[in-house]
């Protein structure tokens, strides 16, 4: 199993190229099974989470060749039940089960298991099935979703947290080759899912509103092979300007959809940090004097919950308190034990830390627990006094293209070690 060893040192300086979203690229390379014909998908990340589900697209039967960035995937014909010891690895492999629906009118999934950043289930993504006329059962661990024909239908996507991402995602792509015209209200609005759409219109689908509470999909009879260049990770490139401004002097970040990223950047500034746009670039700078926020996790245009770990770890060393609410998944505090043991002050109340800005953290051997902790604890090593060791370093590798080189070329001192 690898770790990283961190030494703190100098400040960060430079330039970082953005790569390809990973929640972006997972539903639309899911979206290649809709058709028989060839999809080449452009910029897509090289992390784990998105060769896993090359993985499954395989064990469904498609043809797939990845070169660099750019991934060739062709469908022609698929199998309808994905494999279990695939599956359980990634709980994003659900979004494979619109398409399977959609094409062969079957899908054969298992039911994803929970992970630590709280339980994960997937009843609005069934409740839209039904609702298109599939049937939905449980069996074995498995869901088992079948229909004789797909209907459209008026959909509430809403939940007790809000809208859901993967969710909206499944039944716009069940809802794309159903009969007639299906209404999904309350969808996500996130920009993975509009690269989603724009993917599916490219392939030759009719879906109006993406972006928005409100998408119509009017359905069509077949859908074909397209080629497409994903978004740019907008919690990468937030990553990267939160390390630039606990860390670095200056930090310019290219290749970015700065448009996707404004409630980062709004914290930032209103911290007292510099981030300044120039097309598709974004250069951060820490402030000379900087103060605590109050940051509160919502749904895509407000904070994302994606950011909030590697925030807190800025509050950790921000004069002031700083509070920061989880309403999406309340149990996504995991790392707020480690960061505590490299000196942080943070008191938890439920699903809010509060956070006392502390002058210097320290180094100290600290445990990944999943993907945006193990962001937080790395932007908190880089800037701690002494060395970190950070354990399971797989988690990282799931959803951060080769970080560890990118901080490198910023100056950051870090070693990747075979533990
Ligand atoms: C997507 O997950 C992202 N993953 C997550 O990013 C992100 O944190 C999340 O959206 C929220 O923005 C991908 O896009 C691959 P949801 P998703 O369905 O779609 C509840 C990362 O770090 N819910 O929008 O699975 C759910 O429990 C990952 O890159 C139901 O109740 O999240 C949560 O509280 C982590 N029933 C809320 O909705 C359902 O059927 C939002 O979840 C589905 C979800």
């Amino acid at each position: 199993m690898e770790k990283l060893i961190i030494r703190g040192n100098g400040p960060l300086n430079g330039r970082v190229n953005i790569s390809g979203s990973k929640n972006s690229s997972l539903p639309i390379l899911a979206a290649t099974l809709l058709t028989k014909e060839e999809c080449v998908i452009r910029r897509v990340p090289d992390v784990s989470d998105t060769n896993y589900l090359l993985q499954i697209l395989r064990s469904l039967g498609a043809e797939v060749e990845r070169a660099s960035g750019t991934v060739t995937v062709k469908c022609e014909t698929i199998k309808s039940e994905a494999p279990y010891d695939l599956v359980r690895k990634m709980r994003a492999s659900v979004c494979v089960m619109g398409p399977l629906l959609s094409r062969l009118h079957e899908a054969i999934v298992s039911l994803p298991g929970g992970c630590v950043i709280g339980d994960r289930p997937v009843d609005l993504h069934l409740r839209g099935f039904e609702a298109l006329g599939a049937n939905v059962r449980v069996e074995g661990g498995n869901v088992i979703v079948k229909a004789s024909e797909l209907v459209g239908s008026e959909i509430n996507m809403r939940g007790k947290h809000g809208s859901t991402v993967l969710g909206t995602d499944n039944v716009m792509m069940a809802a794309a080759l159903a009969k007639g015209t299906t209404i999904l209200e309350g969808a996500a609005t996130e920009p993975e899912v509009v690269d989603l759409a724009n993917f599916l219109n490219n392939m030759g689908a009719r879906i109006e509103g993406a972006g928005t509470p409100r998408i119509v999909i009017h359905g069509v009879d077949e859908l074909h092979g397209a080629e497409h260049t994903v978004i740019p990770d907008r919690i990468e490139a937030g990553t990267f300007l939160v390390a630039g401004a606990m860390a670095g002097t200056e930090v310019t970040l290219r290749r970015t959809r700065p448009d996707h990223l404004t409630a980062v950047t709004d914290v930032l500034t209103q911290c007292g940090h510099s981030v300044v746009t120039k097309g598709d670039t974004m250069t951060v700078r820490p402030g000379s004097t900087s103060t605590g926020a109050d940051i509160k996790t919502e749904a895509y245009p407000g904070f994302p919950t994606d950011m909030q770990a590697q925030m807190c770890a800025l509050f950790c060393l921000t004069p002031g308190i700083s509070v920061v609410t989880e309403t999406i998944f309340p149990q996504r505090f995991m790392y707020v034990a480690e960061l505590t043991r490299m000196g942080a002050n943070i008191q938890m109340e439920g699903a809010t830390a509060i956070v006392h800005g502390v002058e210097q953290m320290s180094g100290a051997p600290v445990m990944a627990s999943d993907l945006r902790a193990s962001a937080a604890l790395l932007l908190a090593a880089i800037k701690a006094d002494g060395v970190t060791e950070i354990n399971r370093v797989y988690h990282i590798d799931r959803g951060y293209e080769h970080i560890d080189d990118k901080l490198i070329d910023l100056g950051a001192d870090i070693q990747r070690l075979n533990a």
